[in-house]
């Protein structure tokens, strides 16, 4: 059966049971609530916000309207995890005001005090966010967008705002938002990277409420087919060596790889003014006009959590894209953030390059492990069917052999006739995703009309996946997270089976795991 939705249903006449907005919303929750990813019990998110870690609880932020299921005013809903897997909503954390919406931002641990917020106990929490102004913005101003502060005492329980805001004020740009704030150890100051239009702007400070500019990064370089927004910049360690590199994910909307929003990242150094691209870096760049953090069509505004204590920063998207977010056939609830990674960074033969795998406490709802090894195939083959592992919550780890110029296609399939499609193509060198019959897709022009691809280097003789699935979401790791792929899709049934074939020759795959996730978010 079809399902539609509409969130107007109470001013129809009653048509009978099935037509009720009450049972519209049960067979969503039931279909498409995810069962481990992140979502709010109601209405609009988008982008992550704020994030830290303090007291073994970690906090994300995000945008939110909590009066509709369409974008508007924005506040910052909340949520707590002890493991950033099994999430709590929180009420709401930042409300607009007289200076305006609550846009996105970052928060920050201010462990020294040097806010001066502290009371001498617990260390402040310190907001930094973009105020963005409705009134003036329809006035035809361009000056609309500043940065202001708020600050909390009880562990981001609570949030008072500045009395100083803004402690940024606008220089004259129309889109001038999404600070991100890292403390620089080597030279004793908060750095704040900002979305100014086509680059990102750096500022320092000593306190975290004045702010001096110091440079201006990125207008001549890579994707530049939208508006910069949600910069982060931050210190890594290389995995194989003692190197120290920084790193700018700078997301851009519309323009990314397969259309619509997506995040780039560069790899440099930064001398405490300047961010300046590392040569190794540099050269990829030129051949490739951008590198990107996830090549799929649904991860955003992905951004890393403040304070933690592990060694490699750890970032959450938006598991959707400006192109189609408000019309996804959710109407309790709209989008979903993507599993929790940790980055890594690699200094490969081509040079530096950074790598994404999901979080290790995903690890610890892993149940019923399944694993099957040199599985002969070429016709279309099952590998797992919904009987033995529930494929809307599992985590599965294949790996590839014997591969030849051939295409390898897994095909997520159900009795209602959807089929979602992915997977190597050693002919034309890429990943692939395809979700052109995996279900509801015409609720948007730009949703499901093309297969989403993933360019490789190279064509590969074996080849690792990491394929995490819920109910709505596919996130695949390639070669330990080279490459990324997320996408969102909406079956009319649950899928039941997963499928492999290829076209000329046969091949190998072994199941190294498959995983069924032990656990329900919602
Ligand atoms: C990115 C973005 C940000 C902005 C926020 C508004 O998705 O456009 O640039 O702060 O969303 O909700």
């Amino acid at each position: 059966m079809f399902l539609t939705f509409s969130c107007k249903e109470t001013t129809k006449p009653s048509l009978g049971r099935e037509t009720t907005a009450e049972n519209v919303a049960h067979k969503e929750e039931i279909l498409y609530r995810p069962n481990f990813h992140f979502t709010p019990k109601e209405n609009w998110m988008n982008d992550p916000n704020g994030m830290f870690f303090l007291n073994d609880t970690y906090h994300l932020f995000f945008q939110y309207y909590p009066e509709g299921n369409k974008w508007g005013p924005m506040h910052w809903g909340h949520a707590t995890s002890k493991d950033l897997i099994k999430w709590s909503e929180e009420p709401i954390a930042l409300y607009p005001d007289e200076l305006g919406y609550i846009f996105s931002g970052c928060a920050v641990v201010d462990l020294e005090n040097t806010s001066g917020f502290g009371n001498g106990t617990t260390p402040p929490v310190v907001a930094i966010f973009t105020h963005h102004d409705p009134i003036k913005e329809k006035d035809g101003r361009i000056d609309f967008e500043y940065q202001s502060i708020a600050y909390s005492i009880d562990e981001g329980k609570t949030w008072v705002k500045y009395a100083n805001n803004p402690v940024l004020q606008n220089p004259g740009i129309k889109n001038f938002r999404d600070p991100k704030v890292v403390w620089d150890e080597d030279h004793e100051q908060w750095v704040m990277v900002l979305a100014a239009d086509d680059r990102t702007k750096f500022y320092s400070s000593k306190d975290l409420k004045e702010w001096k500019f110091i440079s201006d990064f990125g207008k001549d370089l890579g994707a530049h087919g939208g508006v910069w927004e949600c910069p982060d910049f931050f210190p890594m360690q290389t995995e194989n060596s003692n190197e120290t590199k920084w790193v700018l994910l700078q997301s851009l909307n519309p323009g990314g790889p397969n259309g619509g929003s997506a995040t780039q990242y560069f790899i440099g150094d930064f001398d405490g003014e300047t961010f300046k691209l590392d040569e190794t870096f540099k050269n990829q760049l030129d051949l490739k006009k951008a590198i990107w953090l996830d090549q799929g069509m649904d991860n955003y505004a992905s951004v890393t959590w403040n304070n933690t204590n592990s060694k490699n920063p750890i970032t959450i998207g938006w598991m959707s894209n400006w192109l189609y977010a408000q019309d996804v056939p959710t109407e309790t609830w709209r989008s979903s953030m993507t599993i929790p990674r940790e980055l890594k960074l690699n200094k490969t033969e081509n040079g530096f390059l950074i790598s994404s795998e999901p979080v290790n406490q995903l690890e610890n709802y892993y149940s019923n492990r399944i694993s099957k090894a040199d599985i002969k195939f070429k016709e279309e083959t099952v590998l797992i069917d919904s009987k033995t592992i529930d494929l809307a919550k599992s985590v599965i780890d294949i790996k590839l052999t014997d591969l030849t110029t051939d295409i390898y296609t897994l095909t997520l399939s159900n009795a209602a006739g959807n089929s979602l499609k992915f997977g190597l193509d050693n002919i034309e060198k890429h990943l692939f995703i395809d979700r052109q019959s995996s279900g509801l897709t015409n609720f948007s022009e730009a949703f499901g009309k093309q297969v989403t691809k993933a360019p490789l280097a190279k064509h590969y003789e074996e080849a690792e996946i990491k394929i995490i699935l819920d109910k709505t979401s596919i996130e695949l790791f390639f070669n330990n997270g080279q490459e990324v792929l997320t996408e969102i899709f909406f079956p009319n049934e649950p899928f039941e089976k997963l499928t492999i074939g290829s076209t000329k020759k046969e091949a190998k795959i072994s199941i190294l795991n498959t995983n069924k996730l032990n656990i329900n978010n919602n």
